[in-house]
């Protein structure tokens, strides 16, 4: 059986999750649940980053320790996983023992081979951001006002204030690396998703590479350098093992079956220490590199970027007090291609799902459904004969069927879902086309007979290509096309259920009842 990893970044425990947050682990469970009906061995990790300074300034300032803190976030992340039907195999804590086991592996890892040696850091840090930069990297950014970052003392990507550090630290010999990850990225043109990220990943890796301080001294909230306590190892590092510790790493068997990756799904903010660090790092460490990584665009409200400190922050748990989770997830996924940055209105979510899913789906199941009710008591008739314009559908969901896996497979989610709602518009103009109203007072029970069979069985394929999109919605979708309660859209396969045809006539649907109500 294939295998099939993906990944979401461990999110940080300083704050509560929020929108950003919930997009990312969509977006993979959405990959996850297509793969698992394509019969593939998915293992789909999301967790938690716990250590860092950051997460320990945050606890400080609420008098609690960092475990508690990270004990009372991991609890939000636990319960609001279910809510959005979020379907992952493991959770990572990087607090916990095998992670930090498998952490001090990697770095062991890395310095027997060489790649880690000891000297001294005197440079600027970002704390939110948990960044080194360098003197001429702040010079070189400006602040506004024909200022520097270097001037303001700002930190050139979240543009709040840096620090200064003066302390021993071990180094990664990241300068080591340069030619090799430029070969790996022209080798490999999968490797960095979208293309414009590829690209500002081989301009910064050709502007020149220089080793990265990867220990601090002057906290103790992380996993501690093996043989040298007074070190706690730079939180990147740590966290980017996650995706290796996550498949019990160093133990070999989960680690053989999984590893590598295909798939880091992130955020574009966090490219950089994916595209660049982690790779440099498993070269390092003699292990292959992940097949993909892809990095999305931006969630802002009312065009910035969404963010505690800015108090804009959306926040699942008010979202989903309005809408239903596969709403959301529809909508996040559908409305902005996934590499770019989208503003989120509730606005937009409303004419979305009014537009496509109450008055497209919802539509057509309810008057398919109705109609089969009216004419044939929902008993689903026989086909006896098909017209050229009966298999153009046919031929459509079956077109339709290969190119939602071949976007998928680039992470075209909104290619995928306007690809599904091409063959619902399709079966709209069908019924429109057809007319079995008319056909009903002509008394053409053949030709009602093919249109109602073709319009539920249709359905039935509508709702399993949605199904990874919306569990919860398609599964109702089935109970009505189905007369089944017991469908579960978390085991549906494509291979058992994707052939056209396997309605049987004879079959008895439910009555309708809406899945899509609109919205007011
Ligand atoms: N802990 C690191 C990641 C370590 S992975 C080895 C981190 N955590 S985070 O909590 O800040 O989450 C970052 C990720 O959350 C982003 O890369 C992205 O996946 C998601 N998002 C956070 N804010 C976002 C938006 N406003 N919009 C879309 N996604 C964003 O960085």
């Amino acid at each position: 059986m294939q295998s099939y990893y993906v990944t979401t970044p461990i999110y940080y425990v300083n704050d509560e999750p929020h929108l950003g947050h919930m997009y990312t682990t969509i977006a993979a469970d959405v990959l996850a649940r297509h793969k698992r009906m394509m019969e593939h061995d998915v293992f789909f990790l999301t967790g938690v980053d716990e250590h860092g300074q950051k997460v320990q300034q945050a606890a400080e300032k609420r008098g609690i320790t960092p475990i508690e803190l990270a004990d009372q976030v991991v609890q939000r992340y636990a319960s609001l996983w279910p809510e959005l039907s979020i379907s992952h195999d493991d959770f990572i804590r990087t607090s916990s023992e095998r992670h930090q086991a498998g952490v001090a592996e990697m770095w062991k890892l890395l310095l027997d081979n060489g790649s880690i040696y000891k000297d001294f850091y005197e440079d600027w840090y970002c704390v939110p951001c948990e960044t080194y930069w360098t003197e001429t990297q702040l010079q070189d950014a400006t602040a506004g006002e024909g200022k520097s970052c270097l001037d303001t003392a700002t930190c050139p990507d979240c543009k709040r204030s840096v620090e200064k550090i003066q302390e021993e630290s071990y180094f990664f010999k990241l300068s080591d690396f340069q030619d090799k990850l430029l070969e790996h990225i022209h080798n490999n043109p999968d490797f960095i998703a979208p293309e414009s990220r590829k690209n500002e990943v081989l301009r910064f890796v050709e502007g020149g590479l220089r080793d990265l301080s990867i220990s601090r001294t002057t906290f103790s909230w992380g996993v501690a350098v093996p043989d040298d306590e007074g070190h706690v190892i730079y939180v990147w590092i740590d966290a980017l093992s996650n995706y290796l510790t996550g498949l019990g790493f160093p133990d070999s068997a989960k680690t053989e079956q999984y590893w590598p990756a295909d798939l880091h799904l992130i955020g574009k903010d966090i490219l950089r220490f994916h595209a660049v660090y982690w790779p440099a790092m498993l070269m390092a460490a003699g292990l292959p590199l992940p097949k993909r990584i892809f990095a999305h665009g931006w969630w802002t409200v009312d065009g910035e970027k969404m963010s505690k400190s800015k108090g804009n922050a959306l926040k699942p748990a008010d979202l989903l007090e309005r809408y239903d989770a596969d709403t959301l997830r529809y909508f996040l996924l559908r409305e902005v291609p996934f590499g770019s940055d989208g503003d989120f209105s509730e606005n937009a979510l409303k004419l979305r799902y009014n537009s496509e899913l109450a008055n497209d789906v919802g539509n057509l199941l309810n008057r398919s459904l109705s109609m089969l009710q009216k004419y044939r008591a929902g008993v689903l008739p026989e086909v006896s004969e098909e017209e050229p314009q009966d298999r153009a559908l046919i031929a459509d969901i079956e077109a339709m069927q290969r190119e939602v896996d071949e976007h998928l497979n680039q992470q075209a989610f909104h290619l995928a879902i306007e690809r599904i709602s091409q063959v619902v518009r399709h079966g709209n103009r069908y019924v429109a086309d057809n007319a079995p109203w008319v056909l009903a007072k002509e008394g053409n029970e053949t030709r009602l007979n093919t249109v109602l069979y073709h319009l539920v069985e249709a359905l039935r394929l509508i709702a399993l290509q949605l199904s990874p999109f919306m569990p919860t919605k398609t599964q109702q979708m089935f109970h009505q096309i189905l007369n089944d309660e017991q469908v579960d859209t978390n085991n549906l396969h494509f291979h058992e259920q994707a052939g056209w045809g396997l309605l049987k006539s004879g079959h008895v649907c439910q009555k309708p009842s809406p899945v899509f109500p609109r919205m007011e």
